[in-house]
């Protein structure tokens, strides 16, 4: 386990095993500490972890239709775990489910984790090596930097996993945080949650965050995309100039009682919201907390879901020779 702290304060936790993010401390506007992000005490409340509480999701991020791609002519078959589809890289050697290997950052307040994910893991082809840094800075920031090499062509996509509670996590639903989320797109899904190949517009539709709204909103509207997904759990294409690949504000979210904002920067081109619709009950976490229904929201930095079976969405196709690169920021503040 390993722990960084800045000179306000903020403290966050993350340990090898999934690279999760166990804890993240940081100050309310009375500069009162409170861990926001959903998870366990123990090593043991993570072995399952079927929400995926604080994990890195990979080797692909999100679904893949019918657990099924082709590549370069050749079609692969990935062991299915989400009724038809392969959700968040596969079942047993998934990114969030083996250890990495941990190594304090030079120079920085940070850890960088890696992980080889061999060839024809869960399906996928090509050895990937792949390292996932956290690091904490002075300015209240978790940087989170993504990088990977491979010897065969493969899809990737990475992101990580944690559940926000700005109020503190446990502290009842995200209902009445307000999010804002700089895109005028979105992808729809279909039943299974799978993009049907559309974008969007968010204009006119309860998926429309560009100016910041109760996440409570509209949440339970019947629009049938929200119907679909039980609630929020949908891929946002975030505004960025074209062949802008920088980092461009991705989310803003605030939590009233506590004066707590998260804001979201990025150089990848989506981010998956999600509402925790799934959380039932079946999850205790932290300090004996029952994490219910909407209890914590994700916002999940990525390329399009199931990218491998739309040509049209950007490529999420790694090849040797090529490293795959990406940024996140979560910066924390209070007002
Ligand atoms: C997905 C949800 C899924 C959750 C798993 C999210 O990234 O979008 O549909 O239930 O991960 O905890």
């Amino acid at each position: 386990m390993y722990t960084l702290t800045n000179s306000h304060g903020v403290e966050i936790r993350a340990m090898n095993y999934g690279g999760i993010i166990l804890s993240i401390r940081v100050p309310d506007r009375k500069g009162q500490l409170g861990d926001i992000v959903l998870g366990h005490e123990t090593l043991e409340g993570y072995i399952p972890n079927p929400p995926y509480l604080g994990a890195i999701v990979g080797r692909y991020a999100n679904r893949i239709a019918n657990g099924t791609f082709t590549l370069d002519g050749k079609k692969y078959e990935l062991p299915k775990n989400d009724g038809p589809n392969t959700l968040h890289g596969g079942t047993t050697r998934t990114f969030d489910k083996v250890v990495w290997d941990g190594e304090p950052l030079k120079g920085a307040t940070g850890v960088a984790f890696s992980y080889l994910s061999k060839d024809g893991e869960e399906g996928f082809p090509g050895n990937l090596k792949v390292t996932v840094s956290y690091t904490l800075t002075d300015a209240d920031e978790l940087i989170i930097e993504y990088e990977a090499t491979t010897d065969k062509a493969t899809p990737i996509n990475l992101s990580q996993h944690s559940y926000f509670n700005l109020a503190g996590e446990g502290n009842g639903d995200i209902l009445n945080h307000e999010i804002m989320i700089n895109a005028d797109r979105f992808t729809p899904i279909d039943k299974n949650l799978i993009p049907t190949g559309e974008l969007r517009p968010v204009k006119g539709t309860p998926l429309d965050f560009t100016t910041s709204t109760r996440i409570g909103a509209r949440i339970d509207d019947n629009y049938e995309q929200l119907v679909l997904a039980h609630g929020y759990d949908h891929d946002f294409v975030i505004n960025r100039r074209s062949n802008d690949n920088g980092l461009v504000l991705a989310a803003r979210v605030y939590e009233p009682t506590t004066g707590r904002v998260l804001e979201v920067s990025t150089t990848q081109p989506a981010v998956q919201f999600y509402t925790g619709n799934f959380l039932d009950d079946s999850v205790t976490g932290k300090q004996g907390h029952v994490y219910k229904r909407r209890y914590g929201f994700c916002l999940e930095t990525q390329h399009f879901p199931d990218s491998p079976n739309h040509p049209d969405f950007p490529t999420t196709i790694l090849r040797p020779g090529e490293t795959f690169r990406s940024k996140t920021v979560f910066r924390f503040e209070a007002k």
